[in-house]
C-alpha cells in the first residue's frame, strides 16, 4: 500500500520538485498540499500551490492554507533572490482555477491524522508554524501520526540563511522547538545532508529533454534558482533540499542517521540553529526531550538518480 502523505509547504522551486516527485512516485499518495510563508508569503505558498496541482494533474488533491506569520515574530519576507519574485522562478503562471479548501493547514492535517491512526506521515518543507501549530491544537496527532519527516535545520554544519541557521527553521524557530520537542517520530533531513546532494547542469538538463508538463515546468523555473547556487555557492547546479526529505520517505536506506535529543536556539545572533546533544548524559535544555532522527549521512547520486527517474 502506497504511504500517505501531506506535504506542508512554501512553494517555491524545490518545494515544486519535491511535490510533483511524491506525485510521480507509486510508493507515496499524496492525500494533501498545506501551505505557509517561507519562500513567499502564504497567500502566493497557496496560488502556487493550486498551481503547479492543475500542471500535475492532480486538482482532486485538497489545499489548505496555513498561517500567514511565525508564532511569535512577524514574517520577514519571502527570498526572491532564490525563488524569483513568484516563487516560481518569475515564470509568472496564469491565476489557478481552483480554489484552497475552508479548513485552515492545521485543521486538516488534525482531522486527516486523527481520521487514519498510524497512517499519515506528515512531510514538512518550509517553516514548521503549522505543524506547531496542528500539535498545540490536537496533542493527540503526536500518537497518531506515522511519523514527520522534515527538511530543515543543520546538526553539524553551518546554516544557509545565517551562518548559524538554516531557513525554515530560522523562519520560525519557536514553532521548530515545539516540533522537535513532540512525543512522535520526527525525522530531521537537513544541511548536514540536502547539502551533499547535488543535481548537477547536465542532471537539470534531462528537465527540458524530457516530453511532460511536470518536467516542463521544471526546465523553466530551475534556471533562476540554479542561478542562486552558481553565485552563492560556486555549485554545478543546485543542491536538492526539499526533494531529499520525499526520498526519505520512499527510501531512508539511502541516509544514514543519528538520534539525539535537539533544542532550536530562539535568542541572539544564533537564532534559528538546532543543536543536538551529542554527549552520553543529559543535561539541560536537552534533558527530557525526545530523540530525533537526524540524518547525517546521504547517498546523494541514488537522490538524484530516485528523482530523475520519476520525473523525467
Ligand atoms: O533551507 C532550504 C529550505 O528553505 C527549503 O525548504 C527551501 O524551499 C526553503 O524553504
Ligand atoms: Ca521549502
Amino acid at each position: 500500500m502506497p504511504q500517505k502523505i501531506i506535504i506542508d509547504t512554501d512553494p517555491g522551486v524545490d518545494d515544486t520538485m519535491a511535490i510533483f516527485f511524491a506525485l510521480e512516485s507509486p510508493e507515496l499518495d499524496l492525500i494533501g498540499l498545506t501551505t505557509i510563508f517561507g519562500n513567499v508569503d502564504t497567500e502566493l505558498a497557496t496560488t502556487n500551490a493550486l498551481r503547479l496541482l492543475e500542471i500535475a494533474g492532480r486538482t482532486d488533491i485538497p489545499v489548505a492554507k496555513g498561517a500567514d506569520h511565525p508564532l511569535v515574530r512577524p514574517f520577514g519576507g519571502g527570498v526572491a533572490f532564490v525563488h524569483g519574485d513568484d516563487g516560481q522562478g518569475n515564470v509568472h503562471l496564469p491565476p489557478p482555477q481552483t480554489k484552497a479548501i475552508a479548513q485552515s493547514a492545521a485543521e486538516f492535517i488534525i482531522e486527516q491524522v486523527m481520521r487514519a491512526p498510524g497512517e499519515i506521515t506528515l512531510v514538512p518543507v518550509g517553516p514548521l508554524t503549522n505543524i506547531a501549530l496542528a500539535l498545540r491544537l490536537e496533542p493527540r496527532i503526536a500518537q497518531n501520526v506515522k511519523e514527520v519527516v522534515l527538511m530543515g535545520g543543520n546538526a553539524l554544519c553551518p546554516g544557509n540563511a545565517t551562518p548559524a541557521a538554516e531557513a525554515n527553521i530560522h523562519n520560525d524557530p519557536e514553532a521548530a522547538d515545539v516540533v522537535f520537542g513532540g512525543t512522535w517520530p520526527v525525522t530531521m533531513v537537513g544541511l548536514d545532508v540536502t547539502h551533499q546532494v547535488n543535481m548537477t547542469r547536465a542532471h537539470l538538463a534531462q528537465y527540458g529533454a524530457a516530453d511532460n508538463p511536470i518536467a516542463q515546468h521544471i526546465a523553466q523555473i530551475v534556471p533562476h534558482y540554479q542561478h542562486y547556487f552558481e553565485s552563492a555557492y560556486g555549485a554545478d547546479g543546485i543542491y536538492v533540499h526539499d526533494s531529499s526529505a520525499v526520498a526519505y520517505v520512499i527510501d531512508p536506506s539511502l541516509f544514514t542517521v543519528e538520534r539525539w535529543p535537539v533544542r532550536v536556539e530562539t535568542q541572539g545572533f544564533s537564532r534559528g540553529k538546532t543543536w543536538p546533544n551529542m554527549l552520553s548524559f543529559e543535561l539541560p535544555p536537552w534533558e527530557n526531550r525526545p530523540l530525533v532522527t537526524c540524518c547525517v549521512g546521504v547517498d546523494g547520486a541514488g537522490v538524484v538518480e530516485l528523482e530523475l527517474s520519476r520525473l523525467t
